[in-house]
């Protein structure tokens, strides 16, 4: 994680419903930056979160007249997508760096669109990846990457949530906006399979369903097989409607010398070291008594949501102050994005989908940049 700097960066947030209630709390409390003026159209909730974390901070319910009064150096954008492109635009024109929420835009050429102002306007980019900057997930990079365990072969990442729309604590416009699971939380284990494994998506087959208890207009079941560029594949079920309360979470990663698995969603990754020599021992269908005997990994205890907030901000206040290149970019999120529309396109057309030819059709550039 980058270091806390010695320059406070002065921070203006937009949008303080769910997400902007957790961001308030993270910029005020950062060492490194002031949480200077809150936005949101519902000025009561904007109110409430000065009234919690920054009592002197400003309040406004129009993003073009803060941008107007507020000093800032950097804007957090915590609204829903539909209103993102706007948002970020206006920020570039004030000459602002954004971190922006996902999904950055459910247009792909809004996406592109944002990118080109980011670099026209000389200003950073950066998109709400925070689970990147949960223990469990930069222990699983660090395994993918360091191959402690030997080379990685194949995931199953299977979430099952029963997310029930009506609930109070819960944002509303995702009752009703398409590919919901998609657009909204299968993005996020989508960048988690491409960062933690550090590798890209080839192809991918993908099916999206909606089942009959659900509180969603739209599909929130999603099923993918991944072919990654390297080899790796993945399989992967994500759904907000369960027959079951009980979150399950469930991450399992092989490796030529073990697996690694990761049993709930903020934490509980244990790793298990293969003995190859086993498999010609004892019974043919091992229980816990005859097997490895799995070994929980030893991670840095962490709030979900606000710490792994802390690390994203860490990074976009890094970057702000010129000290170091940020990772999760716009232009990273764009190959997340473009995963994310090859799931649609697979369960419209039916078949794999390979990744090199949405690419080429929406004329995104190799890589480079921010
Ligand atoms: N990264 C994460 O962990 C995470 C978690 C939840 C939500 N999100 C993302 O955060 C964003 C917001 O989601 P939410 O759950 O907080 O939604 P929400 O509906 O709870 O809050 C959105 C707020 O934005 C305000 N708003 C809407 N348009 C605005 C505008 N033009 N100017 C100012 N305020 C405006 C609304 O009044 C509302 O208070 C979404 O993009 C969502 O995907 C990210």
């Amino acid at each position: 994680m980058c270091p806390a700097g010695t320059d406070n960066v002065r921070v203006l947030l937009a949008g303080a419903g769910v997400r902007g209630a957790k961001w308030a709390r993270v910029i005020a409390e950062a060492p490194d930056a002031i949480l200077t003026g809150i936005v949101d159209l519902d000025e009561a909730r904007a109110r409430r979160a000065r009234d919690e974390h920054a009592p002197d901070a400003p309040v406004e319910r129009e993003f073009a007249s803060a941008l107007a009064h507020v000093a800032a150096d950097a804007v957090v954008i915590a609204t829903p997508p539909d209103s993102h492109h706007s948002l970020v635009s206006q920020a570039f024109d004030q000459g602002l760096d954004v971190l922006c929420e996902k999904p950055l835009s459910d247009d792909m050429d809004e996406v592109l669109d944002l990118i080109a102002r980011a670099d026209e306007a000389g200003r950073h980019l950066l998109v709400g990846m925070n689970f990147r900057y949960l223990p469990t997930s930069q222990r699983i990079r660090h395994y993918a990457r360091s191959a402690e365990l030997g080379a990685l072969s194949y995931g199953h990442f299977t979430y099952h949530r029963q997310r029930d729309g009506n609930r109070h604590d819960l944002n509303d416009y995702v009752m009703t906006m398409p590919h919901p699971m998609l657009l909204e939380q299968s993005i996020h284990h989508f960048d988690l399979l491409r960062y933690c494994y550090d590798a890209e998506v080839e192809s991918l087959v993908c099916d999206t369903w909606r089942p009959s208890w659900s509180t969603y207009e739209d599909d929130c079941c999603v099923s993918v097989l991944f072919r990654f560029e390297n080899g790796v594949r993945a399989n992967y079920l994500g759904t907000w409607t369960a027959a079951w309360n009980r979150m399950d979470f469930r991450w399992r990663t092989e490796f030529e010398g073990g697996a690694l698995i990761q049993r709930e969603q903020f934490g509980d990754l244990v790793r298990v070291d293969f003995d190859r020599g086993l498999g010609l021992r004892g019974s043919n269908f091992k229980g816990d008594a005859e097997a490895e005997t799995p070994v929980p990994e030893t991670l840095t205890p962490c709030e979900a949501f606000i710490d792994d907030t802390r690390g994203l901000l860490a990074e976009f206040l890094c970057a702000v102050r010129g000290e170091a290149e940020p990772v999760t970019t716009a232009r990273d999120h764009l190959k997340t994005l473009l995963v994310v529309q090859a799931c649609i396109e697979s369960m419209e057309k039916g078949g794999w989908m390979k990744l090199h030819a949405i690419r080429e059709r929406f004329a995104v550039p190799d890589s480079g940049g921010s």
